[in-house]
């Protein structure tokens, strides 16, 4: 696909420059930056270039930052040093330099609150006393990593959960994400190739929903009603593409029910394409974010190859990115989603939504 395509005239994504408000979460436009991490922070600590590099996305015009996967306290929330955490004073510094220079160039910014579970990988620098933990200390294909998280560990790792929230909210970001998606921790509780417990975390959606929900519901105790709570999740999965967690909307209301009693605002469904049908043989040809939005109601952020000719960490798309902003723009006026984030293509070209509003995507430096 050339980039010609990419500035033809049919391309214009207006209605995406209109406001977006969410609790705590006040929106200038409709482009978020999708989390992304860098591990460039060594000792977990947010430095000038960390600031600069967040400063700089915020300028490129997009209304909402997301900002790369941090760790709670844990136990054993990753695999590197250089991950920032979201806990501890020195960190603290570094995200408030953050907030206030993001802010500045009139964008909001929340935190991806990020615990890695069983795919912390057999090789950490960090914690490295610490067992891998886990729903039930297996990874997908079964074998053991570390260990079983006893019902203490869950409590510890809710406490952990609200630290960061309460930070964030002490720092002046603008509500928090929860990294529930991807075959991490909490998406570790949803998928039934990683959750064989028998307690009340184990079981059906509900019952495996349930933990995640209590760290929602956590949360939401500890910051009040206003501040907004957005959760990720995913069918896919890092080490298994194909994986789903809901092969249903059945499925997917089970899910998403209890976190939505929790106190969810805002689902953050990651997709890899964003126009793909979820349930193929159902009458209504939603996208996983669409079907997200029909059953809970809420407002939702789509995300997957927009402005990119890849899919993440996949193969080359077929339709052209002029055809794909079409049908972006068709699932927005059909209420699919309210925000819709972008990934490698702002990693490409910090001032991606600028040269979108001021019509000069020739301008564009493509993703490559
Ligand atoms: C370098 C890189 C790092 C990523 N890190 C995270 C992360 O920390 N947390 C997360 O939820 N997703 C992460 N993702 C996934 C992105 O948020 C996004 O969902 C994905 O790139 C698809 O969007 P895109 O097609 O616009 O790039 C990462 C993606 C990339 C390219």
């Amino acid at each position: 696909m050339s980039q010609e395509s990419v500035s033809g005239p049919s391309i214009h994504l207006d209605e995406f420059f209109s406001e977006f408000h969410a609790g705590s979460l006040r929106l200038r436009n409709r482009f978020a930056m999708a989390p992304m991490t860098r591990a460039k922070s060594p000792g977990g600590i947010p430095n000038t270039e960390n600031i600069e590099y967040y400063r700089a996305h915020a300028a490129g015009g997009v209304g909402l930052i997301v900002t790369e996967g941090t760790y709670v306290r844990g136990p054993a929330a990753g695999p590197t040093s250089e991950v920032p955490r979201f806990y501890g004073e020195d960190s603290a510094a570094g995200w408030r330099a953050v907030v206030e220079a993001v802010h500045a160039e009139g964008a909001a910014i929340v935190p991806q609150l990020w615990h890695t579970g069983v795919s912390r990988g057999d090789k950490p620098d960090f914690e490295t006393d610490t067992p891998s933990v886990s729903p039930s200390g297996v990874d997908h294909t079964g074998s053991r990593v570390g260990r079983a998280l006893t019902s203490g560990d869950l409590d510890t790792l809710i406490g952990s959960y609200v630290e960061s929230a309460l930070l964030a909210k002490q720092l002046g970001f603008d509500g928090a994400e929860l990294h529930g998606a991807h075959g991490y921790l909490l998406d570790q509780f949803f998928w039934t190739a990683t959750n064989h417990r028998t307690d009340e975390y184990g079981g059906t959606s509900a019952q495996r929903a349930a933990f995640p929900a209590r760290v929602v519901a956590a949360i939401r105790e500890a910051v009040g009603p206003d501040f907004t709570i957005i959760f990720r999740y995913s069918q896919w999965k890092g080490a298994d593409y194909t994986a789903r967690i809901a092969d249903t909307p059945g499925d997917l209301e089970a899910l998403l029910a209890p976190l939505v009693e929790a106190g969810v605002d805002v689902f953050h469904t990651s997709l890899r394409r964003h126009w793909q049908t979820e349930f193929t043989d159902h009458a209504d040809d939603l996208s996983l974010a669409g079907w997200t939005k029909k059953i809970t109601g809420l407002p939702v952020i789509t995300v997957g190859s927009v402005g990119v000719d890849s899919v993440f960490r996949g193969d080359r798309i077929d339709e052209t990115q002029a055809q794909r902003f079409g049908l972006l723009q068709q699932q927005f006026e059909r209420g699919e989603f309210d925000v819709v984030a972008l990934g490698r293509a702002l990693l490409a070209d910090p001032e991606w939504v600028n040269k979108m509003r001021a019509g000069q995507l020739s301008e564009i430096t493509p993703f490559r």
